[in-house]
């Protein structure tokens, strides 16, 4: 196993393929993307643009970005997920560990993390993450990473608490993710090993990483929440009015770790 080896644990999950159709199987899946494209959107600092993706799995959000107009780069550990992505059209995939990139120093004008963080336990590792992705970044370039809340492992366990099915997780160990930030517990058709991260942890790692300042945006807000999120997304009615909402509470200090994603933004100091 080499220096940056993917865990077999979470090399297996992502492996199944279930990144495929996740953000778009159902309408939590659908929030979150329509969100980071929203969100995508309006950071990136132009059009045109070459893009890195890290942890950018089967593509699904390297796709849009190309069909944008950028032209994307997307690295990821799985060599399943990598073959799928590089049959996208403007994208090439190659194989690679977001703490080693296989990229040159200021190649890119914006340097992707969604979902590398989510599964690196050891702080130290996670700032070596960020770092990378700024070196690949050129100065006045972006550096933009998703990661999952501190909340979101009781969130989740609360729904299905409400449900009628707590999955076999211990009301005990639904806690202990609160407490310690290490997700093991859910079995892994749910998920895999995580590390669930409060807001201004990831803000110090950013300015260890070199990137002080970052600016930070809640993904799904605390509404990503609501059980029947299918009438809110999937009703083209009340979908603009329910966006235009989470616009007005994404970077509310008091609501950004009552989510169940964190983007968190910084611009590469010249
Ligand atoms: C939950 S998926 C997210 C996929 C996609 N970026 C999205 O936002 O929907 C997490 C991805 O991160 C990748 N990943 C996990 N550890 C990584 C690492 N150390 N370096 C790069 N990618 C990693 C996984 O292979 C997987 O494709």
């Amino acid at each position: 196993m080499n220096e940056w080896e993917l865990e077999a644990e979470i090399a297996s999950y992502y492996e199944r393929g279930g990144e495929r159709e996740r953000l778009s199987r159902n309408a939590r899946g659908r929030l979150e993307f329509v969100r980071m494209q929203d969100l995508l959107r309006r950071l990136l600092p132009g059009e045109g643009l070459d893009v890195l993706d890290v942890g950018g799995a089967t593509g699904v959000h390297a796709s849009w970005l190309a069909a944008d107009g950028h032209k994307v780069t997307l690295v990821d550990p799985v060599p399943s997920q990598v073959e799928v992505a590089a049959q996208i059209p403007g994208v090439d995939a190659v194989v690679g560990d977001a703490r080693d990139l296989p990229c040159g120093d200021a190649a890119f004008d914006a340097v992707l993390l969604m979902g590398p963080l989510y599964h690196l336990t050891d702080r130290g590792q996670r700032v070596r993450a960020v770092a990378e992705a700024r070196r690949c970044a050129r100065p006045g370039g972006l550096v933009a990473a998703v990661t999952i809340n501190r909340t979101a492992g009781w969130g989740d366990y609360l729904l299905f608490k409400a449900g009628g099915d707590d999955k076999g997780i211990s009301a005990e160990a639904s806690l202990r993710v609160v407490r310690e930030g290490v997700l093991q517990f859910f079995d892994q058709d749910l998920f895999t090993t995580a590390y669930l991260a409060h807001p201004s942890e990831v803000a110090s790692e950013f300015a260890d990483a070199g990137l002080p300042g970052a600016d930070q945006y809640a993904v799904q807000g605390f509404p990503g929440f609501i059980p029947e999120m299918e009438r809110l997304i999937d009703d083209e009615s009340v979908r603009a009015h329910f966006l235009e909402g989470l616009r007005l509470i994404e970077r509310e200090p008091s609501l950004i770790g009552a989510s169940n994603h964190l983007l968190t933004v910084a611009v590469v100091p010249e």
